[in-house]
């Protein structure tokens, strides 16, 4: 029987792409792989064992399956591209027919976040090297920490940040989720890479759109690169804190100004942020008040 799979539906972005493949019509039986299955019991689907770092076991859990969304891990870039590589090996032995990876957008060179673009640029080229069928997206930022950040926004007062006056095509995990849907059913992309993000705006824009739905008076102020990253460091670490700093440099850069590939992998525009934010405030009139 052909199966679809999808990796780390324990996660956010993995969860959100197997709801979508079991809406497909006339759909394969969706799994999921997950390094900790019981976290993703809800999603009412087989999960598999799957960790990135044990891979006989993922050669096990991919028995069957005909195509596999390869969720990008977390860990840092050299490892990374050994997991990605023991799930490739994995599906490869296990006979798989497609592989759809979800990358990033970015610079490769000359940001703090470039190690990590590295390490997907290196997954893509292990991909379209891998004899299988593919198909890559490559994820604009998301914009939902934004949005879940908003308290600390408004202690604030300010979104401070060192992107600038650069603009980002930010997307959301359930647009993204539809686009990987679309990656998987329409074997006319395969051998493609696609940028999927929506429309980019200025930090200015996104203080709008935040203030509107929040109520807040948000204003916009810019830090340097070296504050920023050395700010993120301090609250976040050395790992995950230069990172974030990075995706800000390459924004300030104009890495994430870009129109994107999105119409063409699923046949609409990504959602405009007036339209994803007007869905917030209504979500927040709606809630029952206590
Ligand atoms: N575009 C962006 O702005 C952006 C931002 C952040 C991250 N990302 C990338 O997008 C990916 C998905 O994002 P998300 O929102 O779904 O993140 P998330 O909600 O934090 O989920 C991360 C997933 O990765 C899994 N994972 C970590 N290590 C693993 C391993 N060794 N083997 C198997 N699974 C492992 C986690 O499993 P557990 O549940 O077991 O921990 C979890 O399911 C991230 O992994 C990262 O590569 C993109």
């Amino acid at each position: 029987m052909t199966i679809l799979a999808v990796t780390g539906v324990s996660g956010q972005l993995g969860r959100e792409i197997a709801r979508r493949l079991v809406a497909l019509p006339d759909r394969a039986p969706v799994i999921g792989l997950a390094r900790t299955p019981g976290k993703a019991g809800h999603l009412g689907i087989e999960v598999r064992p799957g960790d990135y770092d044990q891979p006989e076991l993922l050669q096990t859990s991919l028995a069957g399956v005909d195509a596999l969304v390869i969720v990008s891990g977390m860990a840092p870039p050299d490892h990374r591209i050994r997991q990605h590589r023991n799930v490739i090996g994995a599906a490869r032995a296990a006979g798989v027919r497609k592989l759809v990876y979800t990358s990033i957008e970015g610079p490769e060179d000359g940001t703090r976040f470039s190690p990590v673009v590295k390490s997907n640029r290196q997954t893509e080229a292990d991909i379209r090297a891998s004899g299988l069928d593919w198909a890559i997206g490559r994820n604009g930022i998301y914009i939902e920490p934004d949005v879940e950040f908003i308290d600390s926004y408004r202690a604030r007062g300010e979104i401070a940040n060192s992107a600038g006056s650069g603009k980002c095509g930010y997307t959301a995990r359930s647009e993204l989720a539809h686009a990987y849907a679309a990656l998987f059913a329409r074997d006319d992309l395969n051998g493609g890479t696609f940028d999927l993000n929506g429309t980019p705006i200025a930090q200015e824009e996104l203080a709008e759109y935040l203030n509107r739905t929040f109520g807040t008076s948000l204003s916009y102020h810019e830090m340097t690169p070296e504050d920023f990253a050395a700010d993120r460091s301090a609250e976040l670490g050395d790992h995950i804190g230069p990172i974030i700093g990075g995706i800000y440099e390459g924004i300030r850069q104009g890495a994430y100004d870009r129109p994107g590939n999105y119409a063409e992998v699923t046949g609409r525009q990504h959602q405009s942020w007036k339209d994803y934010f007007s869905s917030l405030a209504f979500r927040q009139k709606t809630r029952p008040v206590a």
